[in-house]
C-alpha cells in the first residue's frame, strides 16, 4: 500500500533517532510491498531558528497532506530562555490541538532483558505490561484563562464531559483487547474535574460489563506503581495526572530509550513518538538508543495503518537484538555489547530481514 509519512525530527537526539526509524521503515516497505513517501518537515527549536515560530505553517501543511506522523523529539537549552509562545513545547503543545490527537496512548511493557536496568527489584518489575491512556488535548495545558504577571498567575483545569467520555470509552475498548481492567486516576477527593471524570466512567462502565474497574487518587497510584507495578493494565487519566503518571511509569521498565507512544483520534490519523526527550547532552554522539523511536514507528503501522505483521516484525527484531546482547549505553548493564545508534539500527534491520526470509521459506513448505 502507499502511505505518506511526515516526519518531524525536532531537536537534540530527535535527528538521529527519527533517522534510525525512517531507515527501519524503508526495510519494512521494500520487504512487504508498500510504498511509504516520507515527507520531512521542522518542529520545535529546529523551526524557530529557521523560521522564527516552533510550528510553522509548512509543517502543519505537510502533515495535513500525511497519513500519519513520526516525530523525534523536541526543547532544549538554547531554546529555554525564550518566551512562552517561542519556545519547542509549544510546537508539540500545537501540533496535538491543531490535529486533536487526544488519546496519547504509552505501553509500559517490561524488557525481560533489561530488568538488571529498572530501579525497582526484578521481583517487583517483571511481568510489568500497562497502557498509559493519558487525555492529551484538554485540562491544565490548554484551559483558559491562562496568564502570568508580576504578582499572580493562573492556569485553569476544565475538562467537559465529552471530552472525558470519548477517551474513557477508548480505555475500556483497549482494556477489551488486553487484560480487561481500567483504572482510572483522578482527584476526586479534592477536584471538581475529577469528580465529573468519575461520574462519566462510571457512566461508560455500564456499557463494558466484561471489564473491571476501580479508582484511585493520583498520589494512590504514584505509590502503587512502584509498589505493585505488574497489577494495573490499562490506567486512564486526565493531562496533567497522565503526564506525570508515564514518566514515572516508564523508567520501571529499565530505560526510557525503550518506549514509544502514540497520539491518536478517533479516525485512526496519529503522531508518533518516542516518550523520552531531546536529550541534548548525547546529541550528536550517535550514542541515543533508536528503540523508541523505531517502536513508534512499529505503533504507528499498527494504530494509523493496520499493518499488523509488520509492527510485529518490527518488535520482534528489537526484542530478539536485545537478546542477542547488544544494547546502546543506557541499556547495558552486565554482559551487553555498547552499539551505537546507527549499529543499534542495522542489528535491527538485519533482524528483521533474517526473520522475513526464515518466515518466507517455512511458507513455501507449507
Ligand atoms: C510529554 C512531554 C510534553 C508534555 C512536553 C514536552 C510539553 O513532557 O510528551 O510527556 O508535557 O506533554
Ligand atoms: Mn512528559
Amino acid at each position: 500500500m502507499e502511505k505518506t509519512i511526515a516526519i518531524l525530527p525536532g531537536d537534540g537526539i530527535g535527528p538521529e533517532v527519527t533517522a534510525a526509524a525512517v531507515k527501519v521503515l524503508r526495510t519494512i516497505a521494500m520487504r512487504y510491498g508498500h510504498s511509504f513517501t516520507m515527507k520531512e518537515a521542522d518542529i520545535g527549536g529546529a523551526a524557530i531558528d529557521r523560521y522564527g515560530e516552533p510550528l510553522p505553517d509548512e509543517t502543519i501543511t505537510a502533515c495535513e497532506q500525511s497519513d500519519a506522523i513520526l516525530l523525534g523529539a523536541v526543547g532544549g537549552p538554547k531554546w529555554d530562555k525564550n518566551p512562552a509562545d517561542k519556545r519547542p513545547e509549544k510546537g508539540l503543545l500545537g501540533i496535538r490541538k491543531h490535529f486533536d490527537l487526544y488519546a496519547n496512548i504509552r505501553p509500559v511493557k517490561a524488557f525481560p532483558s533489561l530488568l538488571s536496568s529498572s530501579p525497582l527489584k526484578k521481583e517487583v518489575a517483571e511481568n510489568v505490561d500497562m497502557v498509559i491512556l493519558r487525555e492529551l488535548t484538554g485540562g491544565l495545558y490548554f484551559g483558559e484563562p491562562k496568564r502570568r504577571n508580576e504578582r499572580s498567575a493562573i492556569d485553569t483545569l476544565v475538562y467537559t464531559k465529552e471530552e472525558i467520555k470519548r477517551i474513557v470509552t477508548q480505555a475500556f475498548e483497549i482494556a477489551r483487547t488486553r487484560r480487561g481492567k481500567v483504572t482510572s486516576v483522578d482527584k476526586a477527593n479534592v477536584l471538581e474535574t475529577s469528580k465529573l471524570w468519575r461520574q462519566v466512567v462510571e457512566e461508560v462502565r455500564e456499557g463494558y460489563p466484561d471489564v473491571d474497574v476501580d479508582h484511585l487518587y493520583v498520589d494512590a497510584a504514584a505509590m502503587k506503581l512502584i509498589t505493585e507495578p505488574s497489577t494495573f493494565d490499562v490506567i486512564v487519566t486526565e493531562n496533567m495526572f497522565g503526564d506525570i503518571l508515564s514518566d514515572e511509569a516508564s523508567v520501571i521498565t529499565g530505560s526510557l530509550g525503550m518506549l514509544p507512544s502514540a497520539s491518536v483520534r478517533a479516525d485512526g490519523f496519529g503522531l508518533y513518538e518516542p516518550v523520552h526527550g531531546s536529550a541534548p547532552d548525547l546529541a550528536g554522539e550517535n550514542k541515543a538508543n533508536p528503540s523508541a523511536a523505531i517502536l513508534s514507528a512499529a505503533m504507528m503501522l499498527r494504530h494509523s495503518f493496520g499493518f499488523h505483521t509488520e509492527a510485529s516484525a518490527i518488535e520482534e527484531a528489537v526484542k530478539s537484538v536485545l537478546e542477542d546482547g547488544y544494547g546502546t549505553g543506557d541499556v547495558c548493564g552486565g554482559d551487553k555489547q555498547v552499539v551505537s545508534t546507527t549499529r543499534f539500527a542495522e542489528k535491527v534491520i538485519e533482524e528483521i530481514e533474517r526473520e522475513f526470509v526464515s518466515d518466507h521459506i517455512m511458507l513455501s513448505y507449507v
